[in-house]
């Protein structure tokens, strides 16, 4: 006789709340812990919701690739996203994702290129005085602001320079909360006016306040645009309601905001932690393409500087992956319940042993041109599949330029006795920030 699948074990549930406080007080501890316990996957329980963590590539595949069709994404916070394309499903999000695909191509990303440079050019600027002072920097900060005032000149038309403490302040109380709110079991509703909710929708009214603003100063504007704000306005010839395109503007400055912006903090946490590797940065800028910015002509040059990023990304990937079953599955040979959330930590699959051995340490030959293969699933920091990051190529040239921006014109030391450590809200962020000082390299 054949045997029933099972669920997958997991530690005890609590009666009510099941893993919901262990997961929230320390997510990376507790997974960790339930992984050397119990294997790769994990079967656990979201208040009385059941879950399942994969680790393990092969799973991943499953999840992502073989059975992809009976995974959705959960439609949360709706006020905040609307019908974004990161959290619709089915014919919407194909919908979606057709008509924002171009702008994220190659040739587009290439394109952006002289918008970085204005940006960082102003970046490398600003920071002089703070390096003839000496003073500690919080890069955590910086690098968020950059990612905004990427995203919102490459894709929205927008400078958002005397705008971006305010946009940033509001998209911090949004991700707090958010997170705040996911592993609540009793959530107010949003009305009522506790300073949590007052907090958070005065976030949602100022973002609100930022993409109607850049709306209707487009539309009174009525000229040819060529750029994906100027595509959402008029999408296939068809007007767009303002509220879609608000949707798409938010989805998108938030999730490049907050991944980007992490991510690019991790960078410069590797450069300061590692002054060999960003010295070799250094001398291989140098090489390509003198004290210029590099040009799109010579990125593909920066051999080292890539394998320093992904390798950057492979310890620090900022995003989780997370799916809701629509019917029962089985993966692994344990069974996934319908409406079982089913997720995936890259942070954690980026240290499994078996596929990345000696996983903690910083290695950036790990992806030299030679080396041995991945398994396509088990280096995820943009996820894989029809669903994965629509950003991912922007993201690699903003994180190559920054490097080259950043190194080229200073080193970066950490400031001594602060903790670093990973926070896994719905990106993982440096918990206590990230203070350096800047020396200047002695060119300008
Ligand atoms: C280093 C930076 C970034 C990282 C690590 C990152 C990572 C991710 C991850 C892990 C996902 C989820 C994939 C899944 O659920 O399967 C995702 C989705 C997404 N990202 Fe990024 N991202 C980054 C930058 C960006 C940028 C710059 C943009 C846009 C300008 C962007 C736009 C999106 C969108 C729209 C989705 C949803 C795609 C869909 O559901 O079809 N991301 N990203």
């Amino acid at each position: 006789m054949v045997a029933e699948p099972r669920l997958a074990p997991g530690p005890r549930p609590h009666p009510l709340l099941g893993h919901i406080r262990a997961f929230r007080n320390d997510p990376f501890g507790f997974l960790s812990e339930a992984i050397r316990d119990y294997g790769d996957i994990v079967g656990l329980r979201l208040g009385l919701r059941p879950a399942v963590f994969l680790r393990h590539p092969d799973h991943i595949q499953v999840l992502l690739k073989a059975h992809r069709d009976n995974y959705v994404k959960q439609t949360l916070f709706r006020v905040v996203f609307g019908d974004g394309v990161a959290t619709v499903n089915g014919a919407a999000w194909r919908r979606q994702r057709r008509l924002l695909a171009p702008w994220f191509q190659p040739r587009r990303v290439s394109g952006a290129i002289p918008l970085l440079h204005d940006v960082l050019k102003d970046l490398v600027r600003r920071w002089r005085p703070l390096a003839d002072s000496a003073q500690p920097v919080e890069l955590h900060l910086e690098m968020k602001r950059l990612a905004l005032l990427f995203v919102a000149r490459t894709l929205l038309g927008a400078d958002l320079c005397s705008a971006a403490t305010a946009v940033r302040n509001a998209a911090d109380v949004l991700q707090r909360g958010m997170a705040e709110r996911l592993f609540r079991i009793v959530r107010l509703p949003l009305w009522v006016p506790t300073p949590d909710n007052r907090a958070f929708l005065g976030a949602v009214k100022a973002l609100d306040q930022l993409a109607y603003g850049l709306i209707a100063e487009r539309r009174a504007a009525r000229g040819e645009s060529d750029d994906l704000l100027g595509a959402l306005l008029e999408e296939e010839g068809t007007p767009a309601s303002d509220r879609a395109i608000r949707d798409q503007i938010l989805t998108l400055l938030l999730a490049a905001y907050e991944n980007t912006g992490n991510a690019l903090t991790w960078l410069c946490y590797v450069l300061a932690r590692h002054p060999e590797v960003a010295d070799r940065v250094h001398d291989e800028l140098l090489a390509t393409c003198g004290t210029a910015l590099p040009s799109r002509e010579a990125l593909p040059g920066l051999r080292y500087t890539r394998m320093v990023v992904d390798e950057t990304l492979r310890l620090y990937p900022t995003g989780w992956i997370v799916r809701v079953s629509r019917a029962e599955d089985i993966i692994g040979g344990y069974q996934v319940p319908a409406s079982a959330v089913v997720f995936v930590s890259p942070y954690l699959t980026h240290r499994h042993p078996e596929f990345w051995p000696d996983p903690e340490r910083f290695d950036p030959a790990r992806f030299a041109d030679g080396a041995p293969a991945l398994h396509a699933f088990s280096y995820l920091p943009f996820g894989e599949g029809p669903r994965q990051c629509l950003g991912g190529d922007h993201a690699i040239v903003e994180s190559l330029l920054t490097v080259a921006a950043v190194v080229s014109h200073y080193r970066l030391s950490l400031v001594p006795g602060q903790r670093i450590e990973p926070e896994p809200l719905f990106s993982v962020a440096p918990r206590h920030g990230l203070k350096v000082i800047l020396q200047s390299r002695g060119r300008h």
